[in-house]
Parts: structure tokens; sequence; C-alpha cells
């Protein structure tokens, strides 16, 4: 069943803590096997989301990137990050959460903080399934490529995005 349409319940968007660390795979487990598996194969979906976490890599993972996770009504349906390399390294929202908004939320976020920390332009790594929602958010792509993930080889693209620089923010400045 769609969510287009559905009504949009309180939707926040703020910094990880560690305590999200579950919930977080969680999402990035359910929107790889519901949401991604229409463009992978079963066996793709299983290598690059397998049933078990290694939880000390995963935190670790979170917390070298500027991580950040969309909460509706209180409850984590999606995360993305950057780190310090320029790299949009995560954007993952749960299937029950789809089509209302909350990955261009959570992109929106995203791009406002790569500004402020001094990035110029950021890439991303986008899967079939995510490229044409990074395309609305205005990334272009700049390759197509093959990743290896535990034996399995899936299809995504490089794709990156210009970002307006301090002398664009205004007489402010920065
Ligand atoms: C890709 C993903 C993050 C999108 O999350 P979402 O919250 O459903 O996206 P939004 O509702 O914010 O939609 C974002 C925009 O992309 C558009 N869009 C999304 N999927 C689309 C599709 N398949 N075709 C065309 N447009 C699409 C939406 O219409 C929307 O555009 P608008 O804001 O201009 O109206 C989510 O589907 C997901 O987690 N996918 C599986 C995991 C994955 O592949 N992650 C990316 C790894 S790089």
């Amino acid at each position: 069943m769609s969510n287009e349409g559905r009504s949009l319940g309180k939707l926040v968007i703020r910094r990880y803590v560690e305590a999200d660390a579950g919930a977080t795979w969680r999402v990035f487990h359910a929107a790889i096997h519901g949401t991604a598996s229409r463009d992978y194969t079963p066996e793709q979906v299983r290598a690059w989301a397998p049933d078990t976490v290694d939880e000390v890599r995963w935190k670790g993972r979170r917390a070298a990137a500027y991580t950040y996770v969309a909460c509706l009504d209180g409850v984590v349906v999606g995360f993305s990050d950057f780190t310090d390399e320029g790299l949009l390294d995560m954007l993952f929202v749960h299937p029950d959460a789809g089509g209302r908004g909350v990955a261009r939320a959570l992109v929106g976020r995203v791009l406002r903080e790569a500004v402020a920390a001094g990035h110029r332009r950021l890439h991303v790594h986008a899967s079939l399934t995510a490229r044409p929602a990074f395309e609305r958010f205005g990334f272009v792509v700049d390759a197509a490529r093959v990743v290896e993930v535990r034996g399995q080889r899936l299809r995504n693209f490089d794709m990156s995005i210009s970002l307006p620089g301090a002398d664009d923010a205004g007489p402010a400045g920065r």
C-alpha cells in the first residue's frame, strides 16, 4: 500500500546519539529489505544488509560521521549523515514512513550542516533506489559504478551536489 497522500505526524530532525544505534540499524535493515529490494536481488539485499550487525562497528561508523535522525511522533524512522571528507554516506527511511518527505527533510538538514562546516561539494554513492530522490534534491550523476559487497556486485551511482559557499550566504556572511 502506498503511503502517498497520508498525513505526516510531527517530524523532528535531530543529532544522532548513541542510544539511537539500534533504531538506526533497524531502519537500515528494513529500508534495504523493504524498499531497495525492488531494485536488487535477494542475494544482493542479504549481502548489503545481513540479518545480524556488528554493534561496535555500527556505533563507530555513526559516531565517526555527522549523523542526523528523523523522528516521526518520537520514533526514529530515518537517518542520514556526512563525513569530514564530504561524503553523504547514509540515507535510509523506514518503508512505513516512505514517500512523506522524510528523506527530503533529512537531506535538507545535512546540506545545511555541510555548508556550515565549510563544504563546497557533497558526494554520495546513490543506490538505484535512491537515485531519483537525490536527483530531486539537486544531485547530479557523475558516474555509474559497481561495488562488491560480501561477494555480491551492486550497481550504484557517484552523485554530487555543489553547495552554496560563504560568498553566497548574503551580506552577513559567516
Ligand atoms: C531513497 C529513500 C531514502 C527515500 O526516502 P523517502 O522519505 O521516501 O523520500 P521523500 O518522501 O523525502 O521523497 C524525496 C523526493 O524524491 C522523490 N522520489 C523518491 N523516490 C522516487 C522514485 N522512485 N521516482 C521518482 N521520484 C522519487 C519524491 O517524489 C520526492 O520528491 P519531492 O520532494 O520533490 O516531491 C528511501 O526510499 C529508502 O530508504 N530507500 C532504500 C534505501 C536506499 O536505497 N538508501 C539509499 C542508499 S544511498
